[in-house]
């Protein structure tokens, strides 16, 4: 087989990251790949791997985008969160709040980690389908506004406002009961999800709310999944979220936040076609605009909470390449030193990625097929089931694209292998935002009781 066009001369959309394979700054020198004006070569040299990208650029644009597009569609204020759960850290919590963005939680960690990186605490929502007793008390101490997801929720914010005797403002999110083409998993929208009140039960929740003077219900919140390249769910959510707004009004509830969640999707592979942002914005910001003016509702402050449109398509993982196995007439094995431990995605969604050699990013040579394999014990952990790229041998570099969210967030330590470090590329400079697990790390909770004999 000759070399075969490559996505890395896919034309590149600066205005609308998540419409790229590649980050902004992907670049070809002397036929080798550079992110962020760093030679991806010798990024590994200097931090080994596998080792985490993230491209400052692309991760801005994408920011700017959300806010430009929300500036430019809807007459209201209007306030986009990152979804921290698609990655969180320090340094992302500082970026994004530094892009003008709010952040949503799930965790008393994700909280802790938007706090200390710089995010106000009046600019975070607190969301979960079962948060503990620790997590709210922290999250009502620092001010943080709570998105009620259950009874369970609300009687102990009730309890919270009545103990401090004072106003607390909450958020309640609803299942719209809107379907979308999407993963199951990743599908929150449907009548049968288990997060946020079923549309029967809002009625009481409006009453329940009114009976207690320190709860002051300001918003409704829904997300319905992820991953979504249709723009008419969010249409609809527009419409519904206002007309729920309407219906709190009957109930003495003045709603004056919509929070209609994440979800646009990402170009993982040439088959891909999400969405722009700006498209995806202008639907929300048109459809709740013509519903609050057709009713004569004032707009409300509008939240949207893009994760993986902000962060995912900024991110590569770089692997080494090691063992090779050749089954004649079936397939040929290169096994990497990563996998599902650094990126669980194709293992538990089937999620497809595009990736390139890094000292052949074009495919110039002959190319052959393979099949990509992680390191781990466990015959499911392939990251590409079938992929066509130049000839390659031990020692080689092999870029996956797309890898920003839910790689690093939903990493673990399976077979005790340390999770990779993590690098910011920017203007021809590397900086660390995550040191490399060690090892020895990993021992660092693990007790053993005295009575058992210590070995040297
Ligand atoms: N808001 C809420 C309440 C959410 O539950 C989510 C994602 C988002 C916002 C952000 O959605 P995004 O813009 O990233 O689509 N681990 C899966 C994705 C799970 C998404 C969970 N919720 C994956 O790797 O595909």
């Amino acid at each position: 087989m000759k070399g075969k066009d490559s996505f890395i001369n896919n034309k590149i959309d600066f205005e609308s990251p998540n419409k790229n394979i590649v980050p902004l700054t992907t670049k070809i020198n002397n036929g080798k790949l550079f992110i962020g004006g760093c030679s991806v070569e010798q990024l590994v040299r200097n931090y080994d791997s596998p080792l985490y990208i993230l491209d400052e650029l692309t991760l801005r644009n994408s920011c700017k985008a959300y806010k430009n597009a929300l500036n430019k569609y809807y007459e209201g204020d209007s306030l986009p969160i990152y979804a921290s759960k698609a990655n969180s850290s320090l340094f992302m919590s500082n970026l994004i709040s530094s892009e003008g963005f709010g952040l949503d939680a799930v965790s008393e960690g994700e909280l802790l980690t938007a706090l200390k990186g710089g995010v106000p605490y009046e600019k975070i929502v607190f969301h979960g389908n079962n948060k503990s007793d620790k997590e709210l008390e922290f999250a009502v101490a620092n001010k943080i506004k709570v998105v009620v997801d259950n009874n369970y929720d609300l009687e102990r914010m009730i309890n919270f406002s009545e103990y401090l005797d004072r106003k607390i403002k909450i958020m309640i999110r609803f299942t719209p009961g809107i379907e979308c083409h999407t993963h199951e998993y990743i599908r929150t929208g449907s009548f049968d999800s288990k997060f946020g009140f079923g549309l029967e039960n809002l009625t009481y929740v409006f009453e329940e709310i009114n009976k207690f003077k320190n709860l002051d219900l300001v918003g409704l919140h829904a997300h319905i999944g992820s991953q979504i390249f249709e723009l008419e769910p969010h249409r609809d959510l527009g419409k519904i979220l206002v007309n729920f707004a309407i219906d709190a009004q009957k109930y003495g509830h003045r709603i004056q936040e919509l929070n209609v969640g994440g979800g646009l999707g990402i170009k993982y592979t040439n088959e891909d076609d999400p969405p722009s942002i700006e498209d995806w914005v202008k639907t929300i910001s048109e459809s709740v605009t013509e519903e609050c003016k057709k009713n004569n509702f004032q707009l409300p402050l509008l939240m949207c909470e893009p994760g993986r449109s902000i962060v995912s398509t900024s991110g590569v993982t770089i692997y080494k390449i090691g063992s090779f196995k050749e089954i004649p007439g079936l397939k040929t094995y290169i096994s990497v030193d990563g996998g599902m431990s650094d990126n669980p995605r194709p293992i538990t969604y089937q999620s497809n990625y595009s990736a390139c050699l890094v000292k052949d990013p074009l495919n110039k040579n002959q190319i052959n097929k393979y099949t990509i394999a992680g390191k781990h014990c466990e015959s499911g952990d392939v990251l590409f089931k079938e992929i066509e790229i130049g000839s390659c041998q031990t020692g080689d570099l092999l870029c996956v694209f797309g890898t920003g969210a839910y790689n690093l967030s939903m990493s673990s330590n399976y077979n005790r292998i340390p999770r990779p470090a993590a690098l910011l590329v920017s203007n021809g400079n590397a900086e660390l935002i995550q040191k490399r697990e060690t090892s020895e790390d990993l021992l660092k909770y693990d007790v053993l009781p005295d009575r058992f004999i210590k070995q040297s």
